[in-house]
Parts: structure tokens; sequence; C-alpha cells
């Protein structure tokens, strides 16, 4: 049983498999209604065909403040394949995390489970307000390295302001309960230092990070951005499940270079819809690092042979499609603490020199077996477990793998490999962290999670594999790295600057297209990709409406 692999998002898998109950989350505060309600509509409701100036697919995490900045000036319609966060108490709640991951079906749930082809379990956003919509709500900036790695053609003031704006309307500095302050002061003791207290910015050593969790707990999300679009000029279709890019020819060139004039969606009832842009519009494709080089395909736009063998018409061969996507390994311990722990996601993280980020997490998971070391009656008198997790992912990661269709179906998840350490450094890097996790372990600090042992001593008390006991060897250390994989749901690429996009996210040898979003990234920015996406989404509303002015 200690061989299964760890899965969502920090329970190892049997907790959850034996799980029988889920907990039911209270609606404890009713929260006002967000104002961008106010311009949301049903795909059902759309016209055969309307016009704007910029159409973004995917109501996520850079979609949502791409399209609010677009809208000061142009008329911006944003299509989103999933539902409304708003109104959904598991969406809504840091209390809800495990339950949005635990419930999901084929095509409606919030949270589109996958699995890739290396084994280990995996999660996309499908709400509007995409991941940041489902995800574990830690936020802070990027690495300085990244705006130089990442070939995007920053600006990097306008980069900060971008920030800042995201930061003043969704972003809170959080509370430390038990769990993370005793990693705080275990990240130190394992000399991950200095301390820098609450920080967004990317600063080697151990600090609080941001969390779009308030002090109530409540999710705020890029669908919260929408609340700062301009009523008049934007309209958000959910339920909207875009198809493909209609392309052609544009007359403006003698090189017939294509051009992407509008998209093709289905709404719920599975009737069809075309969205069209007007002149000097654009059609922005914000769906991620698995939607967007999907779409890219389903609309004609990659690999000639590889579209060939789908009998997909070719509009244009870019052949770099789907190839090189990333996800950065997870890897760590989840321990039974003797007393019950505070529920925490991921608010304090440890920013090393060697390749590798920690953090942490504490989940109270609803436990059937009375048989388990420890359980807690709750009122409700379900049997309830904390399980504290202790985890690194890797810088990067250099391993790459790739992304094919399952389906011309856009409903179906492709098939995704990312190749978990095919590349040696990716497996030193998860070496070099877990021994951190070790010396973390070894911390005065984590002197009370441990269990006393009747014949005295102290011991942990792990679910799922404890480290290796020979922790010197790499061997070892690295055999565990492999055997206990997981993801931390960081997955980026597919659509590289360089490869299928240029500098400003324009799709190479394709007019009035473009890709904003994680599939254009090589490494993933900073310790948690989010406040960059969202930054991202601003940033580039901004530089286009300025570029409409010249
Ligand atoms: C469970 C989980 C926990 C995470 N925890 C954290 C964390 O704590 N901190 C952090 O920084 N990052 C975290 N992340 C990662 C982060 O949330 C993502 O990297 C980021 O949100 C991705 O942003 P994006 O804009 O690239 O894509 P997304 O936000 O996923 O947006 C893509 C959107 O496009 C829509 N879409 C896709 N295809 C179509 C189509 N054909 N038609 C219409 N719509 C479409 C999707 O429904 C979705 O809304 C987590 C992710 C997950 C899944
Ligand atoms: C959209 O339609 C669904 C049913 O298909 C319904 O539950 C939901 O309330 C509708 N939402 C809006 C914004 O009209
Ligand atoms: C952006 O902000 C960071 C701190 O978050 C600062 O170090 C940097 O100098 C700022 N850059 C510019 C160009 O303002
Ligand atoms: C692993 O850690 C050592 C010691 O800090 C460092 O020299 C080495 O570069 C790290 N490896 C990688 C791949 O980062």
């Amino acid at each position: 049983m200690a061989e299964t692999p760890p899965y969502l998002p920090w329970v190892p898998y049997f907790v959850l498999l034996i799980t029988t109950t889920l907990i039911s989350i209270p609606e404890s505060h009713s929260q006002q209604s967000p104002a961008y309600l106010g311009f949301v509509t049903n795909a059902t409701e759309f016209p055969a065909e309307d016009y704007y100036d910029y159409i973004i697919v995917g109501g996520g995490t850079a979609g949502c403040p791409l399209a609010a900045t677009l809208s000061e000036r142009y008329r911006v319609l944003v299509l989103e394949r999933g539902g409304i966060p708003f109104g959904n108490p598991n969406l809504m709640t840091q209390d809800g995390f495990l339950n949005t991951l635990i419930e999901v079906d084929a095509y409606e749930s919030p949270a589109q489970s996958f699995t890739s082809e290396d084994g280990v379990p995996n999660a996309r956003g499908r709400v509007l307000g995409g991941s940041s919509a489902i995800n574990a709500g830690f936020y802070s900036r990027a690495d300085r390295d990244f705006y130089e790695k990442s070939g995007i053609n920053w600006d990097l003031k306008l980069v900060n302001q971008s920030y800042e704006w995201v930061e003043n309307a969704i972003v809170f500095r959080p509370e430390l309960k038990n769990w993370q302050s005793a990693v705080r002061d275990g990240l130190l003791e394992a000399g991950i230092d200095p301390y820098n207290g609450f920080s967004l910015d990317h600063v080697v050593g151990t600090k609080i990070g941001g969390s779009t969790f308030d002090s109530s707990g409540t999710r705020h999300s890029a669908a919260d951005l929408l609340n700062y679009g301009n009523p008049l000029n934007i309209n958000v279709v959910v339920h909207a499940s875009v198809e493909r890019v209609i392309l052609a020819s544009s007359t403006v060139y003698s090189n017939s270079k294509q051009s992407a004039i509008g998209v093709v969606f289905r709404d719920r009832i599975g009737h069809y819809h075309h969205a069209m842009v007007r002149e000097r519009g654009e059609v922005l494709l914000c769906a991620g690092a698995l939607g967007t080089p999907q779409l890219l395909l389903l609309s004609g736009i990659g690999s000639r042979p590889y579209l060939a063998s789908w009998g997909i018409p070719v509009a244009h061969h870019l052949p770099y499609v789907g190839q090189f996507l990333y996800d950065n390994p997870r890897n760590g311990i989840s321990i039974v603490p003797p007393a019950p722990l505070d529920h925490s996601l991921i608010q304090v993280a440890g920013i090393t020199t060697s390749g590798t980020y920690l953090e942490a997490a504490s989940n109270i998971v609803p436990f059937a077996s009375p048989a388990r070391p420890i359980f807690i009656r709750s009122p409700g008198s379900s049997v309830y477990l904390t399980v504290a997790t202790l985890m690194e992912k890797i810088i990067g990661p250099l391993s790459t793998g790739s992304l094919r269709l399952a389906s011309i179906d856009v409903r179906v998840n492709p098939i995704v490999r990312f190749n978990y350490f095919s590349n040696p450094d990716d497996l030193e890097k998860c070496v070099n962290g877990t021994r951190k996790i070790a010396d973390v372990l070894n911390s005065r600090a984590m002197e009370d999670f441990k269990f006393h042992q009747w014949f005295g001593g102290r011991e942990f008390r792990y679910v799922g594999a404890a480290l290796p006991t020979d922790q010197s060897s790499d061997v070892e250390m690295g055999e565990f790295c492999r055997r206990t994989v997981s993801t931390i749901w960081h997955y980026h690429g597919g659509c590289l600057v360089g490869k299928v996009v240029d500098q400003n996210l324009k799709v190479i040898g394709i007019d009035a297209l473009r890709a904003v979003d994680g599939s254009t990234f090589t490494v993933s920015p900073g310790t948690n990709p989010q406040a960059t996406l969202l930054m991202m989404g601003r940033f580039f509303g901004k530089k286009l409406l300025r570029e409409r002015t010249r």
C-alpha cells in the first residue's frame, strides 16, 4: 500500500479511495453577488453569429484579466467552456479544495481530471476563473530570471503595475496556524534562510507568500477580475466549448498569409455558434497549457503529417504545436500528527539555491477505517483524519513531454506525457529537495508532530512512503523520487515562445491570433505560477491597448 503514488492533492491515494463520505461545506457566509454576473450569459442564448473586436477563448487565469482590460476600449467576448464558480461552496471556500478535486465527471465538473501517460493523476480547471478557481491559492511573483528566459517581450515597469492591479483586487496576507508556522520554523532550521517574512517577491530563503483566499477563507480568482471590465463592452459566455479557430487568407497581404477571423463554438445543447472578429480585431487563445495547443491542432495549425494522420485539413504547418510540454514533479511525505491540525493550503515557501522549492499543506480528510492509527470524532460523528504534508517541487523542469489528440471532440482531454526525470538534472534537483525535506523533519520544530512510542522515543506516523533510511545514497533517494512522483499542477508549455508563438505571443505564420497563457512558458515562473499568469493577462491587455492607439 505504501507503494501507491500520492494522489490528489497531498493526500495519498488510498486515503481517498477508502473515503466514503465527503466533508460537507457549510454555506457559512453568504457572499455578495459579483458584478460580473451582470454580463455573463449562457451559450444557448448567443446568436448564431455575432461580431467583436477581441474574442478570448478560455475565461481562465490569464483570460479574465485580459478581457477586463481590453473592454476598457473595445468590444470583448469571453468564451468559457465551464460554468460560473459563484454559488458553488466547494469552489468558493478554502475548505472545499479537496472536494472539488474528488468530485469529477467527464464533461461537467469544475475540475477536469486526467492521468498522464506517466501514470500521475492530474487536474485542470473547467470553470470561469479557470484553474485559479480550483487551485490552492498560493500567490508569489516570478523569479527575476523568468523575465529574461521566457523569451517574452516584457516591460518590467508594466509588469509591476500589472501585478499590483491584480494584488489590490484578489491577494491577501494569510494568517499562519500550527502546521504552516512549524514548517516555517523547520525550513529556517534546515538552513533555508534568511527569513523574509511576508513577501510577494521571489526571494531566496523562507517566506510567507500571498493567498487568493481572504481571511474568512473565501476564494478570490481570476473571475473576480472581470468585475473591473466595462459592462458596456464585455460579454462573458459560459458553457461555450470552442471547437476551432476560423482562418481565412488575408487579402491585405500579397503573400496570402492566413488570418484568424473568428471561432466556432458549441453550447450545452449541441448548437453551433460563430463569433467573428471585426477589422483589426484578434482571437486570443487563453485555454491553458492543454487547451491552447489542442485548439490549434483542431484548427489545422500543427505538424502537417500529424494533422494528416487525423484527417484534419492543414491550414498551417507549425511542427512544435503540442511539443515541449512540461510538468514540475512533486515529491514529499505525509504524516498523521498526534493532535488535530488546522486545515491549511500552501502559505509558506522555502526557496533554496539547489534547484528546489519546499511547501506544505494540512488537510482534514474524512476517513472510513477506525482501525487507522489516529482519528478524531467530529460533531457529525464521521471519522476524520488530519494529514500534514511537506513537499518539494523542482525548478524548471528540463525533462520535456508532449501532447497528442485523443479525439477530434474538443471536450475530450488530450493525451499527455511529461517524462518526469528523463533529464538527469531534474532527478538531482529532486534528490536535493528530498534531502531538504529530511532536514526539516529532523528540526526541533517538527518534534510536536511525532508520536510517543510506548517503549520511549518519538517517531512520525507516515501516510504513504517514508523517506529512504539511507538519505546519503543518491541511488536510493533518486529511486524514491521516481517511485513517489506526483504533480503540483504547474504543467506548462505546448506552444513555446520561439517555436509556436513569437515574443509578442503571436502565433507564428498566422495573423490576428495569439496565445496568452501558460502554454507559452518554457519554465514554470517563481515558486507557483498563478501570480505570473494573472499579471500576464493584465499586461497583454494593456500592451494591446497601447499598440492600437499608435
Ligand atoms: C489543483 C491545482 C492547484 C494549484 N495550486 C496552485 C497554487 O496554489 N498557486 C499557484 O500559483 N498555482 C497553482 N496551480 C497552478 C495554476 O492555477 C495554473 O498554472 C494556472 O491557473 C493556469 O492558468 P492558465 O491561464 O494558463 O489556464 P487556466 O486557468 O486553466 O485557463 C484555461 C481556461 O480555458 C478554458 N478552456 C479550455 N479549452 C477551452 C475551449 N476549447 N473552449 C472554451 N474554453 C476552454 C478552461 O475551462 C479554463 O477556464 C494549481 C493548479 C491546480 C489545477
Ligand atoms: C445556464 O444554463 C444552465 C443550464 O444549462 C443553468 O443551470 C444556469 O443557471 C444558466 N446560467 C446563466 C448565467 O444563465
Ligand atoms: C518591480 O518590483 C520589484 C519588487 O517587487 C523591484 O525589485 C523592481 O525594481 C521593480 N522594477 C521596476 C522596473 O519597477
Ligand atoms: C544540488 O545541490 C548541490 C548542493 O547545493 C548543488 O551544488 C547542485 O548544483 C544541485 N543540483 C542541481 C541540479 O541543481
